[in-house]
């Protein structure tokens, strides 16, 4: 009996040990990041910490070009979203994108060998051009989220033809009655970070016009409309959230009052400017390549895969810890100039030439009466 109970400890502490090393061992470091007393702290593994900084190592950037000579639209056919480049520089840019997103493949990811580089039959060529626009849109044009550090393809694509982390819209399971699940309740999902909450909370915040509220502002329910369902749906996408960014809820609210904007962090704010980004690069960008993918690239409703805070992210509270790429390849940081129609140029020119007109004959003080000018204000 005594025996007996020696090896039930053993097995016992054995399996301790296995789940405890399933943990992340002490000691911890806490940051404080809010007021004091509130409770918002950041509380990091200092192992964990690590294997986060080797995975998010960038690669060598291909050296410098020279920014003169021809452009590449003089040169090249069939060239839309990266024209304005010179030769060196789109050459360069293309070495990169082969680095970025189809290493094993190369060139021939994207055009075909034997035939001219300006043919567009392959799909990947045409989704390639679309991304180019994304991205450059992005640095251009949502600086309230990537700030100054920008993307590049590798933000999300890491060497993959499809970056790791992508969604499509969820199917809901159904249940052996034939009743459709409201989709909550099934802890498998990795979208909910396997807690029992709704599978799919990206389609109504990051591709429909969702805006994540459940809490009222009086003690009593005064006409507030959220619902179980709702709430639930804010909750899984709140998970993604953390999850994807490798941080607590405190990183953002404090917990005291997850809806009052005035006592969350900056980084609530930067989070809302990401969720607007997001949806403009699903329903703008990516929706439309939907056209040209083929089935085994779409999801079980036919949708295109998407971007979601994971896509960049990856675990990371900055892609890539904060590593500036889009420095060394500045030509991803705006969108291409508006085609140079001859007929445009020209329209251009006179207008100019009238612009110039008018200021000198205003600086002449040749300038008509202006009924307003000398009124009492
Ligand atoms: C991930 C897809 C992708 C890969 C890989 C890729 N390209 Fe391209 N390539 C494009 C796209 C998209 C364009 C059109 C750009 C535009 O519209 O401005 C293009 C255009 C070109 C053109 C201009 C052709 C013309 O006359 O219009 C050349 C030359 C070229 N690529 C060479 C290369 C070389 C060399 C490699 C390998 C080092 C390469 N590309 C790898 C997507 C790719
Ligand atoms: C914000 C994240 C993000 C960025 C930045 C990004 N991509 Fe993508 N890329 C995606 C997603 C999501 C898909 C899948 C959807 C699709 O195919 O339209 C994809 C698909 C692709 C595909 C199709 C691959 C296949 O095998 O089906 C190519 C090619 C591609 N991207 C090239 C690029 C290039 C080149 C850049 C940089 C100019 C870039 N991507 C930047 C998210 C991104
Ligand atoms: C990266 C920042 C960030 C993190 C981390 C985060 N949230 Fe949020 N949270 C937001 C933003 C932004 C909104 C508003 C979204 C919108 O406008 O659609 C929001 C909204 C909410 C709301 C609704 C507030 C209201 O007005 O009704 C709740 C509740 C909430 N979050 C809880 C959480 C919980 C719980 C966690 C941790 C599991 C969490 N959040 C993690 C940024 C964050
Ligand atoms: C296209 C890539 C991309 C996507 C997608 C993306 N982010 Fe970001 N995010 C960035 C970049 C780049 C930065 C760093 C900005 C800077 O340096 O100022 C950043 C910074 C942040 C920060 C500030 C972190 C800090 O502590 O400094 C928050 C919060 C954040 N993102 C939340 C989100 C959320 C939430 C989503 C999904 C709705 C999201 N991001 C989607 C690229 C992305």
């Amino acid at each position: 009996m005594k025996i007996f109970n020696l090896k039930l400890l053993a097995g016992v502490s054995a399996v301790a040990a296995v789940l405890i090393s399933g943990c992340d061992l002490p000691p911890q470091d806490t940051v404080q990041r809010g007021y004091r007393g509130t409770g918002m702290e950041a509380v990091y593994s200092p192992e964990a910490l690590e294997e986060i900084i080797a995975a998010n190592q960038v690669p060598d950037a291909i050296p410098a070009v020279s920014a003169e000579g021809p452009k590449a639209r003089d040169i090249y056919q069939n060239v839309e979203v990266l024209g304005h480049l010179s030769v060196g520089e789109f050459t360069r840019l293309m070495a990169a994108i082969t680095q970025w997103v189809s290493p094993e493949q190369g060139c021939n990811y994207c055009h075909v060998p034997g035939e001219g580089f300006e043919e567009d039959t392959l799909y990947t060529k045409k989704v390639a051009r679309v991304m180019i626009a994304m991205t450059q849109n992005a640095n251009q044009n949502w600086g309230a989220h990537v700030g100054d550090t920008g993307v590049t393809c590798y933000t999300c694509h890491r060497g993959n033809n499809v970056p790791e982390q992508v969604w499509t819209i969820g199917v809901a399971p159904r249940h052996a009655s034939g009743h459709v699940h409201q989709m909550q309740n099934v802890a498998h999902q990795e979208s909910s970070v396997f807690a029992s909450l709704p599978i799919d909370p990206f389609t109504p915040y990051l591709l429909e016009d969702g805006v994540a509220r459940d809490q009222g502002n009086t003690a009593l329910p005064q006409g507030h409309v959220a619902s179980i369902e709702s709430t639930e749906q804010v909750y899984s996408l709140m998970m993604h959230y953390s999850d994807a960014l490798g941080v607590n809820c405190t990183h953002c609210h404090n917990s005291r009052a997850f809806g009052s904007w005035e006592e969350s962090s900056a980084e609530r704010v930067k989070a809302w400017h990401g969720q607007q980004m997001v949806k403009s690069m699903n329903n703008d960008y990516i929706n439309p390549t939907n056209d040209w993918l083929p089935a085994y690239r779409q999801g079980p409703l036919g949708d295109p895969q998407k971007v979601n805070c994971a896509t960049c992210h990856q675990g990371a509270y900055q892609p890539l810890l904060g590593a500036n790429m889009l420095a060394d390849y500045p030509n991803l940081g705006s969108l291409a100039p508006a085609s140079s129609d001859p007929i445009e140029e020209a329209v251009e020119a006179m207008e100019e030439m009238v612009e110039e007109a008018v200021e000198a004959m205003e600086s002449a003080g040749l300038e008509q009466d202006d009924p307003t000018i000398g009124e009492a204000h």
